[in-house]
Parts: C-alpha cells; structure tokens; sequence
C-alpha cells in the first residue's frame, strides 16, 4: 500500500470513485465533465492510495481558501472505488494524508466536512466542531480557529 499524489490521467478513475456518492442522478458521462471543470477541484492536491500500483482510494487536499487560516488544511471527496471498499483502504488513505500533512507540511490542523456517518472520523482521530458536521485534528500547540471553514 502507497500513498502519494495523483498523476493528470489518472484523474478520471479518480472521479469515478465518488460517482455513487456526488453523481446527482447525471450520466457517467455528464457527471466527469463536470468534475473535470470544476475550479474547485483543481484548486486543490489530489492523492492516490496504491495497491500493486493502482489506485484504490483517493481524497483532495485545499489550503489557503475556505477560510482555512495559514498552517491549516482541508480534506475532501474521500473515496474509495466501490469494488474496493470495507477493505480499510478509505480510513488508511485519510490517516495517511493526516500524516503527511502533520509530518512533512507542518500542518496545524486538518480539517473535513463529513457527508457520513460520524464514527467514520471520530475512529480515524478527528473531532467533531460542535453543532457542525465539521471535523478537526490538531496539532498539540495549535488553539483551534474559533470560525469553521466554509465547506469543501
Ligand atoms: C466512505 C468511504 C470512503 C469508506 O471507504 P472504505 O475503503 O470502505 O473505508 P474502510 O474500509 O476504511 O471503512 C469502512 C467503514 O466505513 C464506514 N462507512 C462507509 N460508508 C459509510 C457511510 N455512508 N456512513 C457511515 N459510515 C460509513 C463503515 O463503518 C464501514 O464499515 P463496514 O465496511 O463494516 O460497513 C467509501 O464508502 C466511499 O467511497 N463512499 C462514497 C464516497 C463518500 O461518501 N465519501 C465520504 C465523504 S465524507
């Protein structure tokens, strides 16, 4: 299993994970044009979770928008391709990225607005901001941000 950043060609597949989940009733079709122009989705840093090399999960990582402060990142669209799930790939991914963004980036904190059942993140670390479907980790020093991040 390996975590790095996706490659432009794989951003289809990538996309295609989340089709059951943000596909709206579009067509396949329909469905990736829109994620392919969507600015919000190049905004941000896709990475990939790798078995024998190919991606089996995937989520986005923002900084610098969404009323993120400096020092402060935001995950979303985690996914995991449907044939792949209930495999621990989806929570391996999000504590993976978590990782690196503490480790490697300095993150102060990760943020992710969750779309799902709560115990999903609440098991991977991540705290729910009261009254919200907000979901933080920190790092020890940090205070949190007292204004949620818009949703990404
Ligand atoms: C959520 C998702 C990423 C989990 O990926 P995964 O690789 O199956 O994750 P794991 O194997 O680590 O964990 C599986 C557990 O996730 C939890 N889970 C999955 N979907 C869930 C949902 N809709 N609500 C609550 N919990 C959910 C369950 O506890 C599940 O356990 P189970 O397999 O025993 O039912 C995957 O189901 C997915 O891609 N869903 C569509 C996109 C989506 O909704 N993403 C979340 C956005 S906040």
């Amino acid at each position: 299993m390996y975590l790095r950043k996706a490659s432009e060609n794989e951003l289809d597949w990538i996309y295609r994970m989340g089709f059951d989940a943000w596909g709206n009733g579009l067509s396949m079709d329909a469905y990736l044009e829109g994620c392919r122009k969507s600015t919000k989705y190049q905004s941000g840093t896709w990475y990939v979770l790798t078995v024998d090399g190919q991606p089996v999960a995937s989520l986005i990582v923002y900084s610098g928008q969404f009323a993120l402060q400096d020092g402060c990142f935001g995950i979303g669209s985690v996914a995991t391709a449907p044939e792949m799930r209930s495999q621990g790939y989806g929570s391996q991914i999000v504590r993976l990225v978590a990782q690196t963004l503490f480790e490697q980036h300095g993150a102060k904190a990760v943020y992710l607005h969750s779309d799902i059942g709560h115990a999903f993140y609440q098991k991977l670390g991540f705290s729910q901001i009261q009254g919200t479907n907000c979901f933080c980790k920190s790092a020890h020093f940090f205070h949190l941000q007292s204004s949620v991040p818009s949703y990404f």
